[in-house]
Formats: structure tokens, C-alpha cells, sequence
């Protein structure tokens, strides 16, 4: 096991009724605050309201940022600081999925920077100070809510970057599961796609000593996989719902990540596929996976798929390893698609058209190597694609 910091300072208040916990909480940091939130999902489903409510009743004065797009623009940034900016806003809060919660990072950090907001995604300028910010999540999947990374996309240019800061970590985050009972079922498959994926991220390491790290990431991956076809067939089962909204941050917050030091390979191809068609993470993420495993499957890191076989599908360690590898990288995939996500890149509208240019974008923002499990360069990057077609 390598040596690591541990350092997860997001404050979880996790339950159904903690919203209670709101303006309390949120005067601990300010008093004016910027409410952000997405396409108008928690206007539907009541979470608006009880949110206004606490703020109302705790005399916090609060600003709009409404309309925040799945997969969130930079135009959405800058428009969250211009209304923070003229409003004197000193708090964030995200009431919403990843998409909303990366919004609110990056305009929290924007808001102290002169320039154009993107220059902090690419990293041509530094961030400085940020704004305190918090979540009220309604959606299980990115583990933002816990974490110090974002997501924005700039359509213009057809970039999708990470980029992340130590005080992006919300400082804190109220997880209510009953809020993600009206999620329907194409976000909550892609949700737990995406949870399995982050899992997959850290667990596929080449790392042998990290034992509890695996352990605790084989035990992510049951819960997905118990939980996910529940929360399916039915919406509102608090324990689905529960497990897989605590599956969702621990999946990311850095807990199975610590003692390693995996480099993503998934993600930075399906960030590709967002950028130029704008689909969604999860089901990009699901598509790929299973054409990853077989690709970087090798002598090498044959025991880790048969780890992976054995202890999570339960196949019987009798077979061979091959055997077992293989099967499971099938059970992968079947898995995604009972959950009744599209498996190939045609279905979501993805042709050969530009897989080469997305290959050559990927690996050249990645200088060369996408990964470190077994690193991709550019022809693995569009093999993969290809195979995913
Ligand atoms: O926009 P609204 O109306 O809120 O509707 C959303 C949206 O249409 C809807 N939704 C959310 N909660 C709901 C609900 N509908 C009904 N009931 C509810 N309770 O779901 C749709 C998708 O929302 P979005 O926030 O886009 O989904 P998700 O949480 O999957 O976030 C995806 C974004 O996060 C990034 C992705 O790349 C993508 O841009 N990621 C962020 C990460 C991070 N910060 O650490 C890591 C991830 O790997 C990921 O890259
Ligand atoms: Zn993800």
C-alpha cells in the first residue's frame, strides 16, 4: 500500500427529513446565497420547496442560477457569476445531480477570477480563493457531493475536463434517499453505471497491497449490483435508494483510492464521447467498460479479473482463469444491459465519423498514455471505441 493523506472533510448529513439541518448549517459559512439547480426536476418533485422553506424560515437571503444543463456548459459558469457577483453572493448551494453540484464548483471558483471561467478547467490559469459551497443531492452517481473534482463541457470547442481544487469539497452535504425516489429509470442505471465505474477506476490498480481498499471497493460493487435492479423495479424503495446514494460517495470520495495511484482510463474516453455527442456519463461509461476489460485484459492482470470474477460475480473459482476473466467481463456487460442501458455507441447516436478524432484528442490531452492499469495509447484508445460501435 502506497502512503496517503486521508482528508474527506465533507460534513454528510444522510437521511430522510435532513434537509431540517439547512439554514443552520448554512450560516455557519454566510448569508446570501446563490441557489443553483438544474432543468426544473426539483420544482416537480417538492425538493424546491422544502429547500426555500428552510432558507426562508432561517432568514438566509438567496439568488437563482436555474436551468444548469446535464453534462454543464461554461456558459452556465459564467452566468452563475455574473448573478453572484451582482448579488454579493458568499455561499453556494447545489441542490441537484453531478452536473449541478460541478456547476456550482467551478462559478465558486470562477467568482474570484477575472478572466474567462474555462481558463481554470484547462488549467491556463490557477485557482485562487472559492466560495463555500454545499449540496442538497438528488441523484446518485458522480460522488460530487463528496468530492473535490467538476466536470464542464465547452460544446464550442467539444471539451469535457475535470479539473479539481482542495476547496471544492462541499462543506457539507444533506443526502435524503426519498429525494432520488422520482429519478427515473434511464439516470438511475446510468447512476449506478457510473458508481460501478468509479469503483472500477481504483480497483482495476496494479497495486497488490491495498487489500482493505479492494475489499471495501468488491463491497461497493455488490451493493450496485443488488441495488440497482431494486431501485429500478421499484422507485421508491428507501433501501435501494439509501445504498446506493452512500454507494455513490464512497465510491469517489477517495476511500478506496487512497494507497494507490490509479490513473483513470474509462473516463477520460467517455469525457470524448460527452464532448462530441453530448450523451449521458453513465451509459458512455457502461458502453465502454466491457470493451475496456477485454482490451487491457492480460498474463499479467489476469488475477485481478479473477478477484474480481470470484468475489463479486461469484463464479466458481473452479474454472480456469481465462475462463473466469472472461465470464466476467460477460456478467459486466449483461449486467448494464438488464439494467436496460443501450450497449452500443450506434444506439446513442455515436458512428465511426469521428472516433479517430476523439482518439487523437483524448491521448493528446493525456500526453500520449490514457491510464496506467495498463496505459492506452492512441491505437488502444481506437480499438476500443471501434469495439464499442
Ligand atoms: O436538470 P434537472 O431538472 O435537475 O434533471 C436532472 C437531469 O435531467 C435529472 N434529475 C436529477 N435529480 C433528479 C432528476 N430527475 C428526477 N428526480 C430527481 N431527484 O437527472 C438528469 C441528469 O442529472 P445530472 O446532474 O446531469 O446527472 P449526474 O449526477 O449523473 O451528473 C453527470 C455529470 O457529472 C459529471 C459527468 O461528467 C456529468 O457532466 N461527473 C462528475 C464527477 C465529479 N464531480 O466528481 C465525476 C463523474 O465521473 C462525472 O464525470
Ligand atoms: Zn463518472
Amino acid at each position: 500500500m502506497k502512503n496517503f493523506n486521508y482528508n474527506i472533510p465533507t460534513q454528510i448529513f444522510f437521511g430522510e427529513g435532513k434537509i431540517e439541518v439547512l439554514g443552520k448549517e448554512i450560516k455557519k459559512y454566510g448569508s446570501r446565497v446563490l441557489l443553483a439547480y438544474g432543468g426544473g426536476s426539483i420544482k416537480k418533485n417538492g425538493i424546491y420547496d422544502d429547500v426555500v422553506k428552510e432558507l426562508k424560515e432561517n432568514d438566509v437571503e438567496y439568488f437563482e442560477l436555474s436551468g444548469i444543463e446535464p453534462n454543464p456548459r461554461v456558459e452556465s459558469v459564467e452566468k452563475g457569476v455574473e448573478i453572484s457577483r451582482e448579488n454579493d453572493i458568499d455561499f453556494i448551494l447545489a441542490v441537484g445531480g453531478g452536473s449541478t453540484i460541478d456547476c456550482a464548483k467551478a462559478i465558486a471558483a470562477a467568482f474570484y477570477y477575472d478572466g474567462n471561467p474555462w481558463d481554470l478547467v484547462i488549467g491556463k490559469a490557477e485557482i485562487g480563493k472559492v466560495l463555500p459551497l454545499a449540496s442538497v443531492l438528488t441523484l446518485a452517481a458522480t460522488g460530487s457531493e463528496m468530492d473535490a473534482g467538476a466536470v464542464i463541457s465547452n460544446l464550442e470547442t467539444n471539451q469535457k475536463y475535470g479539473f479539481g481544487h482542495p476547496d471544492f469539497f462541499p462543506k457539507f452535504s444533506i443526502l435524503d434517499p426519498s429525494y432520488t425516489y422520482t429519478v427515473g429509470e434511464y439516470q438511475t442505471a446510468s447512476g449506478v453505471a457510473d458508481i460501478m465505474s468509479h469503483t472500477f477506476e481504483s480497483y482495476f490498480s496494479n497495486e497488490k497491497g491495498a487489500y482493505i481498499q479492494d475489499k471495501i471497493a468488491e463491497g461497493i460493487l455488490d451493493t450496485c449490483i443488488k441495488y440497482g435492479p431494486l431501485a429500478l423495479k421499484e422507485p421508491d424503495n428507501y433501501e435501494a435508494r439509501a445504498n446506493l446514494m452512500w454507494a455513490s460517495s464512497l465510491a469517489i470520495n477517495g476511500l478506496i483510492g487512497y494507497g494507490k495511484d490509479s490513473v483513470w482510463s474509462v473516463h477520460p474516453l467517455e469525457h470524448e464521447l460527452s464532448a462530441y455527442y453530448d450523451i449521458t456519463h453513465g451509459v458512455g461509461l457502461a458502453i465502454l467498460t466491457p470493451h475496456w476489460m477485454e482490451h487491457v485484459l492480460n498474463e499479467d492482470n489476469l488475477y485481478k479479473f479473477v478477484e474480481y470474477g470470484v468475489n463479486v460475480w461469484k463464479i466458481d473459482s473452479g474454472l480456469s482463469d481465462l475462463e473466469i476473466a472472461k465470464l466476467a467481463i460477460e456478467k459486466t456487460a449483461e449486467f448494464f444491459h438488464n439494467l436496460g442501458i443501450p450497449m452500443t455507441l450506434k444506439e446513442v447516436g455515436i458512428n465511426e465519423e469521428k472516433l479517430e478524432i476523439m482518439a487523437k484528442a483524448v491521448t493528446d490531452h493525456n500526453e500520449g498514455f490514457v491510464g496506467n492499469f495498463k496505459s492506452l495509447n492512441y491505437d488502444d484508445v481506437l480499438e476500443i471505441f471501434k469495439s464499442s460501435l
